[in-house]
């Protein structure tokens, strides 16, 4: 396993390079993976298995819209794709790729099947982690262990289809076999990844539950609105408000962040946003600090976890979250967001009628090439 520094601190690290595809192939050719769940992980996960040449089958409930969707990915009934519980029967590997509710509640079922030598895969440590409010404890004799990609199923096919990987973690809990790491590479390189980073269940759960609540999705909201109301307040319009907020970092900043770091960033603008940014964001950081530490002591305590258990499993969870889905997509900022966005040059119907005449732009680009002092 190779080891890289991490701005200063060394980690393991499976690479495409030490973990070729090929071996990848050679440690799985006597499995059969079964992807349990065909929703957002699994269809990722399966297909990027199967056009990486792994003995691929599906387990999914019958009569269901993923059933459907699996079907039309090229799964076939009765060879490929199977009710739940025969996948079960039939998989050396199981890919258990429910939703975590599910999980919970069809556990019993797959832990009947889980005989000595197979293993046991997740893409995310909650299940195990809080087994007191999952019930989900695994056998002895199997192993047990994750490659937890980061970020949507529909991300890590789509980067696989550009010849890309999303970045994923792994972990080992359990190595009943003696072969849980060659297993778990295995299929972290299959299932697309472009490097695998080395975590623990618990690690990998509560840093994953603190991402979501904090920066990736609740904080990033919370900031958007914090700061969009004092601009309305004070009297600015609607647009002028959300470009300030929204738009310029995601269509202007964010990527040039993810090419080049902040440092970069803060070394690429105005003399006057440096010295504001360099000024402000500690500021920002100590102000949030302690909610971040709120926040993660509650992950900890297993707070969150069962939040999430006991409001997912209620009957009525779809109706509720669709107000508070609707709340926010009726707010201002977000109206305001959509009418932006359609003023984007590539989404009005000129542009995009432009854009589907090929030829005209091959014209257009050769003219450039031809003629490059008219570029700029
Ligand atoms: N979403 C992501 O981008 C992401 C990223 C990294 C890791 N993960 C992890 O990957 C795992 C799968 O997540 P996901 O987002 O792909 O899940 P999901 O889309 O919510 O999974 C839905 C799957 O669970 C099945 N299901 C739901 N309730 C069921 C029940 N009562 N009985 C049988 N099947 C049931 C669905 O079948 P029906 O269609 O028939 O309802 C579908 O196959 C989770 O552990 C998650 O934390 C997810």
């Amino acid at each position: 396993m190779a080891k890289l520094n991490f701005g200063g601190v060394e980690e393991n690290v499976v690479t495409r390079e030490e973990f070729p595809l090929e071996k990848a192939r050679e440690v799985l050719k006597n499995e059969t993976v079964a992807v349990i769940g065909y929703g957002v992980q699994g269809p990722g996960q399966a297909l990027n298995q199967r056009d990486n040449g792994i003995n691929v089958i599906v387990g999914q409930r019958e009569k269901s819209k993923s059933w459907d969707k699996a079907i039309r990915d090229g799964f076939v009934p009765g060879q490929t794709l199977f009710p739940i519980e025969e996948a079960l029967q039939k998989g050396t590997i199981i890919c258990y790729l429910l939703s975590d509710a599910a999980q919970i509640a069809l556990w019993p079922t797959v832990k009947k099947h889980l005989t000595k030598g197979k293993a046991l895969y997740f893409s995310h440590g909650f299940g195990v982690t809080f087994n007191e409010q999952t019930g989900i404890v695994p056998p002895a004799d199997v192993d047990v262990f994750l490659v937890a990609p980061k970020g949507s199923g529909t991300s890590l096919r789509r980067m696989f289809l550009q010849g890309r990987g999303l970045n994923s973690s792994y972990a080992i809990y359990q190595d009943a076999t003696g072969r849980a790491f060659e297993r778990v590479a295995s299929l972290g390189i299959a299932v697309g990844s472009g490097y695998l980073f080395e975590t623990d269940f618990k690690k990998e759960v509560y840093s994953d539950l603190t991402g979501e609540r904090g920066t990736l999705m609740g904080a990033i909201q919370g900031i958007f609105a914090a700061q969009y109301d004092v601009l309305r307040a004070k009297g600015h319009s609607p647009s002028e408000a959300f470009n300030e907020t929204v738009e310029e970092l995601t269509q202007s900043l964010m990527p040039l962040v993810a090419e080049n770091g902040m440092d970069w960033m803060y070394a690429n603008c105005s003399t006057t946003a440096q010295r504001g940014a360099l000024d402000w964001w500690k500021k920002f950081r100590d102000a949030t600090a302690p909610v971040f530490k709120e926040l993660y002591e509650s992950v900890a305590a297993g707070k969150e976890s069962q939040r999430s258990i006991d409001s997912n499993s209620k009957p009525d969870y779809r109706e509720k979250l669709e107000e508070e889905l609707t709340e926010l997509r009726e707010s201002e900022l977000w109206q305001t967001g959509k009418t932006v966005r359609s003023l984007r040059p590539e989404n009005q119907p000129a542009v995009k009628k432009e854009a589907n005449e090929p030829n005209k732009i091959a014209s257009l680009l050769k003219k450039l090439a031809d003629k490059p002092e008219s570029v700029g």
